[in-house]
């Protein structure tokens, strides 16, 4: 794992390097000062030598104004080396992302994924900030410090040499204990976000439902949690203090005692004891400095393990070497399909499946919620691979495509769809980033989108909000139509696109379709018989299987589920 994230460092390296060389040229003036100090207190001013006063007088502002300078230096360094680090961790997990395939996706869950961007990315910077710094001043201020008291006085060093390595135990043991507990904790934090997020999303929906108070109880009961498991963690982190003060005490209270004894036969000097002290004090705020780095490398231990994870997951949808590139037309077969969203043969969701389409054809797929309908054409842009038989477009397995290619010539308009924050320009452009605005006037025209769009004060400059909330859902079906159209697609897929358009536009949209892009295969999925009676073929789903395949008059004769629908449909009205 470590190499890995170590391997985002990049161009940053020479502040990572820097850092922790300034932090160890600053310990060793800090750890020279108190030996000058020694020096100035006992032949200096003990004896009243003003010379030595002087001197060491100067030698010690010196040290500390390098002290600082260093200090302000890896300080610098460090702020760089820390924030390109988070940066390129951050890039590198998001591009790895724009490669998921549907199902890597649904495997992490989108707020997982964005935990993964901030939080977990923010764990690890501060992490690696303490490991190039702290956890270098540290054990180098221990050891020059240790080092130093030996050289005053081996007897009273001697204590530190006990106390320090089972304060370093007894810090240890509280780490590995509060570690499991904070990657609890941070998995927990998904559900948090997933919480917020769905609740944002749909604020709409949780209003209109007067839910509000369902989903704070949710979002309580979350937060809840976290709180326990941090404090129970903290709890545990929580020791580190007394341990210290503890500590701390006792040798400060053993120095004196020693100290005090070794003054008295003169076997120590004043400036030494005080220089002593110092030392102490050093060592023991150097240590407390490493629990907190110990602590934070255990939590970030999670969170790194985590965005591994994301840098790791390979899409399963991946181009094959020396890829056809080029889509021939718009005929589609499906050669005994089975599809199982969990790769599992015993759930599947579509089962069996053979259907061929001529190029230029217009399909119409018809069937319940829940039929498949929405799986069954995503095997055709290879959204999801199928789990076995195969799926041809132009003749050849989609598998063998260059992905991004096929999906140029695959339009879909999903049903769940998505306009971005941005103008209408924009969003039309994201289906073909150099088309002319008589393309895009041309494609809304079909889509019967452009007389709407020029009702708009600003026309096709008008700003859409995220998620396209301030267009009705027919108008945002509309838009979203005529941005599959700008790709000119071979094949055009309509998943339930045109659901929320009055029935009367819904035909124009068809009639359009039909005389102006008759060489494009277009496959219409509709819950309205209207939408799909005119089709070249109607396919009828069923619990994933397809119940019959035909023309409306044929259905009509020989399909009982066709029948009953067109019946409800008739009977209800208008449709
Ligand atoms: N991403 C997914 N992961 C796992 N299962 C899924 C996923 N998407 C759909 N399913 C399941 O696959 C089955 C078919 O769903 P599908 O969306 O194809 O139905 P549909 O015919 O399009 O329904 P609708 O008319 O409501 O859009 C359902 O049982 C659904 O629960
Ligand atoms: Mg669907």
């Amino acid at each position: 794992m470590i190499k890995k994230l170590a391997s985002c460092i990049g161009k940053y390296k020479k502040e990572t390097i820097l850092t922790p060389i300034f932090v160890g040229i600053e310990c060793s003036f800090d750890v020279i000062i108190p030996f000058l100090m020694a020096y100035l207190i006992d032949y200096g001013i003990n004896a009243s030598n003003s010379k030595i006063i002087i001197i060491f007088g100067i030698l010690l502002v010196i040290c500390s104004f390098l002290a600082i300078f260093t200090g302000v230096k890896s300080g610098d360094y460090a702020a760089k080396a820390t924030s390109g680090f988070a940066k390129n961790l951050r890039k590198r997990i998001y591009y790895n992302v724009q490669d998921f395939s549907f199902s890597n996706i649904d495997k992490f869950s989108t707020s997982s994924i964005v935990t993964r961007h901030t939080t977990d990315i923010n764990n690890v910077q501060l992490a690696f900030q303490m490991i190039i710094r702290m956890a270098v001043r540290a054990p180098l201020m221990i050891i020059f410090s240790l080092i130093m008291a030996f050289v005053i006085n081996i007897k009273l060093a001697l204590i530190f040499l006990v106390a320090v390595p089972l304060l370093g135990l007894g810090l240890y043991l509280i780490a590995t204990k509060a570690h499991p507990i904070f990657e609890r904790a941070i998995k927990i934090y998904d559900k948090l976000n997933n919480t917020v997020e769905e609740n944002v999303r749909g604020i709409r929906v949780v209003k209109s439902f007067v839910t509000e108070e369902k989903e704070i109880e949710k979002f309580n009961e979350t937060s809840e949690k976290i709180y326990k498991e941090f404090s129970k963690a903290e709890r545990i982190v929580a020791l580190n203090n007394p341990l210290m003060q503890f500590t701390v005490a006792t040798i400060i209270v053993l120095i004196s005692w020693f100290g005090g004894k070794e003054i008295v036969l003169g076997n120590l000097t004043t400036g030494e004891f005080t220089s002593l002290i110092s030392y102490t004090i050093q060592i023991l705020m150097s240590l407390m400095m490493l629990s907190m780095v110990l602590v934070t490398i255990m939590i970030s231990r999670a969170s790194g393990e985590r965005i591994v994870e994301l840098m790791d997951e390979k899409s399963d949808l991946v181009s094959k070497k020396n890829a056809i590139k080029d889509v021939k037309d718009g005929s589609i077969e499906f050669d005994n399909v089975n599809f199982s969203y969990v790769n599992d043969e015993n759930k599947l969701c579509l089962k069996d499946i053979n259907l061929s389409i001529k190029s230029g054809q217009t399909i119409g797929i018809i069937g319940g919620t829940g039929s498949s309908k929405s799986t069954i054409v995503q095997l055709i842009p290879r959204l999801y691979d199928v789990t076995s038989g195969s799926v041809k477009v132009g003749g050849i397995d989609v598998r063998d495509y260059d992905i991004k290619s096929l999906r140029d010539q695959v339009s879909m308009v999903l049903q769940k769809n998505e306009l971005f924050s941005g103008t209408i320009k924009e969003n039309l452009r994201w289906g073909n980033e150099n088309a002319t605005d008589e393309e895009m006037i041309q494609a809304c025209k079909l889509a019967q989108a452009d007389e709407f769009i020029r009702d708009f004060q600003d026309g096709y400059d008008t700003f859409i909000e995220q998620g396209g909330t301030n267009v009705s859902g027919g108008q945002k079906q509309r838009l979203c139509i005529a941005r599959a159209l700008l790709k000119k697609p071979k094949i055009l897929i309509l998943d339930d696109s045109t659901s929320a358009v009055d029935t009367k536009t819904d035909s124009l949209i068809r009639k359009a379709f039909a005389e102006s892009i008759p060489d494009t295969t277009k496959i219409i999925i509709a819950q309205r018989i209207s939408s799909v009676q005119d089709a070249d073929k109607i396919v009828v789903m069923d619990n994933g299987k397809i119940d019959g395949i035909g023309t409306h008059e044929e259905l009509l004769k020989n399909n009982e589920i066709y029948r009953d629908v067109y019946e409800s449909q008739v009977k209800g009205g208008k449709e």
